[in-house]
């Protein structure tokens, strides 16, 4: 299945050799602190590993892992899923990154959520992306500025949890697109 380039990144659709840096990233408080969920137990953390397995297989698009260019790192995840609850035109996808606390502040999550935005838009067909969370997120919300995408409102997450959603709509992502290739 695809992998996506950038300039330091790989980004590897799911697989089984992921399991244990899921199980290792979930059990961190760094890393957990603003997910809804809180820490994930092992057998938790292993039925979400399967899931991405399988929504590769079903959907043909889902987590992938962020793995430096250079020496193969593992270095976190960009994760892409179905949105049924954001209130817009549908197909709606969801986007969400986790970095491994020794690479957080090198541009890492906004490399790897840029270019799964732009396969987001240019191969899945979605008509808007969105992007949900916890508002103290600082570090989330500068990300989600700088892939273009606006609040949306105040949600309540998949657990439960109250978070702030952002939206980018694929005729603003089109423009914005259309844009930088066009410039000398
Ligand atoms: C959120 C997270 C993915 C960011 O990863 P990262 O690779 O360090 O992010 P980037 O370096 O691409 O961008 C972070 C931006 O936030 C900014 N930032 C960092 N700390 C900040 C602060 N205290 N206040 C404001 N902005 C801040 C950085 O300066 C950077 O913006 P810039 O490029 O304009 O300077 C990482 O901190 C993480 O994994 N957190 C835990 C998991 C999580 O909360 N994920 C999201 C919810 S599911």
């Amino acid at each position: 299945m695809r992998k996506l380039l950038t300039a330091r990144l790989v980004l590897i659709p799911w697989q089984q050799r992921f399991a244990e840096n899921l199980i290792q990233m979930s059990s961190d408080e760094r890393v957990m602190r603003f997910v809804g969920s809180g820490l994930w137990s092992r057998d938790y953390a292993f039925q979400r590993h399967e899931l991405a397995l399988r929504q590769w297989e079903q959907r043909g698009f889902g987590m992938r892992a962020i793995t430096e260019r250079d020496d193969g790192a593992f270095l976190g995840l960009v994760s892409l899923g179905d949105d049924e609850a954001s209130g817009l035109e549908a197909p709606v996808l969801e986007i969400g990154w986790w970095v491994e606390p020794h690479a957080w502040g090198r541009g890492i999550a906004t490399e790897a959520a840029a270019a799964v935005r732009d396969e987001a838009f240019k191969r899945t067909g979605a008509s808007s992306l969105t992007a949900c969370f916890h508002r103290d997120n600082v570090q989330s919300k500068r990300i989600m500025a700088k892939l273009g995408m606006s609040f949306a409102g105040e949600v309540t997450d998949r657990y439960g949890k109250p978070a702030h959603m952002y939206a980018l709509r694929r005729a603003k992502w089109m423009v914005a697109t259309n844009a930088n290739s066009s410039r000398p």
